[in-house]
């Protein structure tokens, strides 16, 4: 992955940050990575997740998910951290046939089961704590729609959970094959784990590429943003959050990486958003997005750091011939669609520095190894702009208070966080 800060700097961009300021920086990076280096020799909570590229067994993965391998469709049952890389990484890799329920809208639910064949498609219960509401109502509701089928749905399911709770209890009660969450790796983090490989290896994903990919990103951290991408990322949008830049839009230029971009919402917003700290993260696809939110990006407030992501290869289609008057410069025989996404890339990332609009550049190997690669560089970005705010980025003490007042609410057990909604209720 390569990383262009050049339209983030202060002499292009408004808030900026100078070059001076981060070589300022740069020191207290290399304490952070310090800190980091020993949290991951340590395995310690939430440092854990960028040894994944390591300690994953996608052997391990390969066997359990053997026999649901003739399935066309995986279903994910899962949510945020549980969900959302799985669906990232099988997007990315560009493999058919994975749904998620994540929700529990129900007319949603009842969509995504009337449209699977459900005869061929394997299910993925993730959950970490194994008592997550929504996650074990969806796949109680799965459960009866594959009998109702005619399917023997402990024969299409797998589990992947932490080592008790309600889910490995069912996993057992069932006999379904059951796989672990790993240690010490926040939901979010887990992408490159059975959380999130699991779907792909059962629809022929290079899952050992991802692997790979996220070794390398692993490996090029250093002491120095200077030397790596990853750091380089996480400082700029730590001194441009500092400088104003409160927003952080992601919008990658192709739609494989669509889902990224919300992965990259969760890991931003439930690691960062803390203390009265983090930038709101934004999710945006180009070249679509040009014609919405582009205005607000060059236009608006200057409180905004966009950070667009490019692929460095990918397939084309040829734009057919054309003498139509006024279509000529496109079905002229030579100019792609590729061309014409290069050329909306190249128009809006130089709009936006022409406006003074800061802009950092990602561009991504579109190959297992790059998607690997790509999503641990953001988890230590992430993890370095956490350790500079000071902040617990591996916690989520907020989205806990709800899953405990909706358990609460349901009847499913004493939470003093379902009182409080009660009580609120009362005095409205
Ligand atoms: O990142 C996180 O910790 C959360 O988004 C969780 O992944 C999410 O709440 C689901 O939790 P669980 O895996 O316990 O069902």
């Amino acid at each position: 992955m390569q990383v262009d800060i050049g339209n983030a700097l202060s002499d292009v961009a408004r808030p900026g940050v100078s070059e001076g300021a981060l070589e300022r920086l740069d020191e207290r990076v290399a304490r952070v990575h310090e800190r980091i280096e020993r949290g991951m020799a340590d395995d310690e909570f939430g440092y854990a997740a960028l040894n994944l590229p390591e300690t994953t067994d996608a052997t391990e993965i390969r066997e359990a998910v053997e026999p649901l391998t003739d399935a066309d469709h995986v279903l994910t049952v899962g949510i945020g951290g549980s969900a959302l890389g799985a669906v990232t990484v099988s997007r990315a890799l560009g493999l058919d046939g994975h749904a998620v329920l994540d929700n529990v809208d129900p007319a949603e639910t009842r969509r995504v089961l009337d449209a699977l064949p459900l005869a061929d498609t394997a299910v993925h219960v993730v959950s970490k704590s194994g008592t997550t509401a929504e996650t074990l109502a969806n796949f109680l509701v799965v459960r009866e729609a594959m009998t109702e089928a005619g399917v023997d749905w402990t024969e299409r399911t797998v589990v992947t959970t932490g080592a008790d709770g309600p889910l490995r209890a069912a996993a057992e009660t069932e006999g379904l094959p059951a796989l672990d969450v790993p240690e010490g790796v926040p939901g979010r983090f887990a992408a490159l784990s059975t959380v999130g490989l699991v779907p792909a290896a059962i629809l022929g994903g290079d899952v050992e590429g991802v692997l790979v990919g996220g070794r390398a990103a692993r490996e090029s951290l250093a002491l120095s943003l200077f030397d790596s991408p990853a750091y380089a990322y996480g400082a700029v949008c730590y001194a441009l959050e500092n400088r104003g830049a409160t927003t952080n839009a992601v919008m990658p230029y192709l739609e494989s990486l669509e889902p990224f971009a919300e992965w990259f919402a969760q890991l931003w917003a439930e690691s960062l958003g803390k203390d009265g700290l983090g930038q709101t993260p934004v999710r945006a696809l180009g070249a679509t997005d040009q014609h919405s939110q582009l205005q607000l990006y060059r236009a608006g407030r200057h409180d905004k750091l966009v950070t667009l992501v490019q692929s460095s290869e990918r397939p084309d289609v040829p734009i057919p011939e054309t003498d139509v008057a006024g279509l000529a410069y496109l079905g002229d025989g030579e100019t792609t669609l590729g061309d014409l996404v290069d050329a909306e890339f190249a128009a809006t990332e130089a709009s936006l520095a022409a406006a003074g609009q800061p802009n950092v550049r990602l561009t991504v190997d579109p190959t297992p190894e790059g998607v690997g690669e790509l999503l641990v560089a953001m988890e230590a970005a992430c993890i370095l702009v956490g350790e500079l705010h000071g902040v617990e980025t591996f916690t989520q003490p907020a989205v806990e208070w709800g899953k405990r007042a909706a358990r609460g609410l349901l009847g499913g057990g004493e939470f003093e966080e379902a009182d409080a909604v009660a009580e609120k209720r009362r005095l409205v």
